[in-house]
């Protein structure tokens, strides 16, 4: 969602906003723009649409100053228009803001009665007027911008720049991180480190409740009671903030291909020669009930994992999305392991139902690709799955590392629950020791798959099949394929096609069949033969003994490794990533950063 950053430099700082907003644009954005303090004078630049149109606009209409703000926008209040793009001023005051400041409403009657009247339709342009109108009253830039925070509900994070102030911003930090960075005599801020990277790896996280004011000399950070707060400065691997396409077309080839070191790496970690290597207060003995809680792909992550948990450990499993979850409010016990799995740790949603449950189970346990971030933070334990940096928005190597962290999980749930002899656990270790191997060579198949995906470019429809683990892996490669190529896609179980997903079967509509030769093959079988039955057009992802068995009438076959049964989801995500990808790229539309969506979903 929205990027943040603040500069306080030595430099002339728009291009530096503009170099550092691009490395943002991953997150998704509509409008862009920045402000400046030259010799005290506030001024800004706002532009709809890509990143390049801010940088046009400032070729003719340019920004001197060495102070500055930038913003890049992901329409939540009000369309993307230049008018609502950030940085919002009032007067002095500009501001920029991620998040939803959720009582704007009541804030703006507030302001009509002071004689206030909005420009705008957004609920940021209410913090700008909040501020200005304190300053209006006699208080200087600090206090009116805590008098504003002070009235402000829901989660955001604010970054606040003010005219007549070269050397002053005011950041806040309330359910949306925010990250200071340190330089030699210049300060800077930014929605998260990678923002900040080429310009220092010297950081500190903003606690929730924190606001900072910063100055070129430091940052003075408070926490929500107005005390002051030391936070730690952080050292950050500038190698981890690395955001290059390394020769790729889009960071989601880049990604995709990154899979089997991704996967050796947490191998490395979760599963060295030793064994299960999991946190000690990880402990599955004393547990009667597991949740798995997270959204979209992470929520795919969690379905697949509730077969492992409930195969390996026989332990009764729930699998909910987080926006569900989160507003039942189910029962909860304090036998409950509750387990949260998100590649940026910032999902809004994931989040809240975390804080649901962190004072009504044994355990909370995050899964997560930031380690700094919110999720992780807040959990019990936090278990990295250690992908990197994942830039495209569709996730893919996230989804594959959180399947790998979740199986080791379902493993020593087994083993602590005396569920799993010794023979079988080092059977299903040897397999998931032998995935990075069997991914790079499913990766041989983008040429066939790239073919494929030219016919399927002009489908209007296009359903997965998949049973056992391999059904959440359907829903995955649907969600996949439709949010990056915008064809319709839906994922169903096998064995539900003939209660009413058969009847969109025709020559028009490709099926893709994921199914290794396992113990339910025959049945997915059954179900393949009824769609060619009906002239559909059957896509056979299988090993080589499937394909000898079934592969025969299907439109098109996609010869996989051959897998241990339990893993095959894991293996299975390449082609169903690179039927994606390579569909979206027949297509031509914009891969790494698909039409309305954002990397990190920060507001429900
Ligand atoms: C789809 C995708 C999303 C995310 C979802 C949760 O490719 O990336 O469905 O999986 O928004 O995000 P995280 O994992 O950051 O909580």
């Amino acid at each position: 969602m929205c990027g943040i950053i603040g500069v306080l430099g030595n430099h002339e700082v728009s291009p530096l906003l503009v170099e550092s907003l691009k490395r943002l644009e991953y997150r998704g954005y509509d409008s862009a723009g920045i402000a400046t303090v030259n010799n005290g004078k506030l001024d800004r630049r706002r532009a709809v649409g890509k990143l390049w149109n801010l940088s046009d606009l400032l070729v003719h209409e340019p920004l001197a100053g060495k102070s500055g703000i930038g913003h890049t926008r992901w329409a939540t209040h009000g369309a993307a228009t230049e008018g609502n793009a950030h940085p919002h001023r009032s007067g002095p005051v500009a501001v920029v803001h991620n998040g939803i400041i959720e009582n704007f409403r009541e804030l703006r009657a507030e302001l009509a009665e002071a004689g206030i009247t909005p420009e705008t339709q957004t609920d940021t342009e209410t913090v700008a007027l909040l501020t200005r109108m304190f300053m209006d009253r006699g208080m200087d830039a600090r206090a009116a911008a805590v008098e504003t925070l002070g009235k402000l509900e829901g989660a955001f994070a604010l970054l606040w720049l003010f005219d007549g102030e070269d050397d002053l911003m005011i950041a806040a930090r309330k359910g949306s991180p925010l990250a200071i960075g340190h330089g030699d005599g210049e300060m800077f801020v930014g929605s998260d480190a990678i923002a900040l990277a080429p310009m220092t790896d010297r950081i500190t996280y903003l606690e929730e409740g924190d606001y900072a004011f910063i100055t070129r000399a430091g940052a003075e950070i408070f926490d929500a009671a107005g005390r002051r707060a030391n936070r730690d400065e952080q050292r950050i691997d500038l190698g981890q903030a690395q955001v290059e396409k390394g020769g790729y077309k889009h960071f989601m080839a880049k990604e995709i291909a990154e899979q089997p070191v991704v996967l050796a790496d947490a191998l490395r970690h979760y599963l060295p020669a030793t064994g299960l290597n999991l946190p000690a207060d990880l402990d599955f003995s004393n547990i009667d009930r597991i949740i798995l809680i997270a959204c979209g792909t992470a929520h795919y992550a969690c379905a697949v994992a509730k077969y492992w948990f409930e195969e390996f450990a026989r332990i009764p499993c729930e699998i909910d999305v987080a926006s569900e979850f989160r507003y039942r409010e189910p029962p909860l016990s304090e036998r409950s392991l509750a387990i949260f799995v998100s590649q940026s740790g910032e999902t809004a949603d994931t989040l809240a139902a975390l804080r649901y449950c962190s004072e009504n189970v044994a355990k909370t346990v995050a899964v997560v690709n930031v380690p700094s971030s919110s999720i992780a933070r807040e959990a019990d334990i936090a278990l990295p799955i250690l992908a990197g940096v994942e830039v495209g928005v569709a996730s893919t190597k996230a989804f594959t590392a959180q399947l790998l962290v979740l199986a080791v999980m379902a493993l020593q749930a087994g083993r602590d629950r005396g569920q799993i002899d010794d023979a079988t656990l080092a059977a299903h270790t040897e397999a998931l020791r032998s995935l990075p191997g069997l991914l790079n060579q499913a990766m041989g198949l983008s040429e066939p798959i790239a073919k494929l995906a030219e016919s399927l470019a002009e489908a209007q429809d296009i359903l997965f099949l998949g049973r056992g683990p391999m059904y959440p892996l359907a829903l995955e490669g649907a969600l996949k394929l439709k949010e990056i190529s915008y064809i319709h896609a839906e994922g169903y179980a096998s064995g539900e096609l003939k209660h009413g997903p058969i009847a969109l079967i025709d020559r028009s509509v490709p099926v893709i069949v994921m199914a290794p030769h396992d113990r339910l093959f025959d049945k997915t079988v059954s179900n393949m033969q009824e769609v060619m039955a009906r002239h559909g057009m059957v896509l056979l992802a299988s090993d080589a003994k499937g394909l000898s068995v079934a592969g025969d009438g299907t439109w098109a076959t996609l010869q996989m490794p051959e897998i241990a049964e339990p893993f095959a989801p894991i293996l299975y995500a390449i082609p169903a990533q690179l039927l994606a990808y390579h569909t979206a790229v027949a297509k031509g539309t914009d891969v790494d950063q698909p039409r309305n969506l954002a990397k990190s979903v920060t507001v429900e």
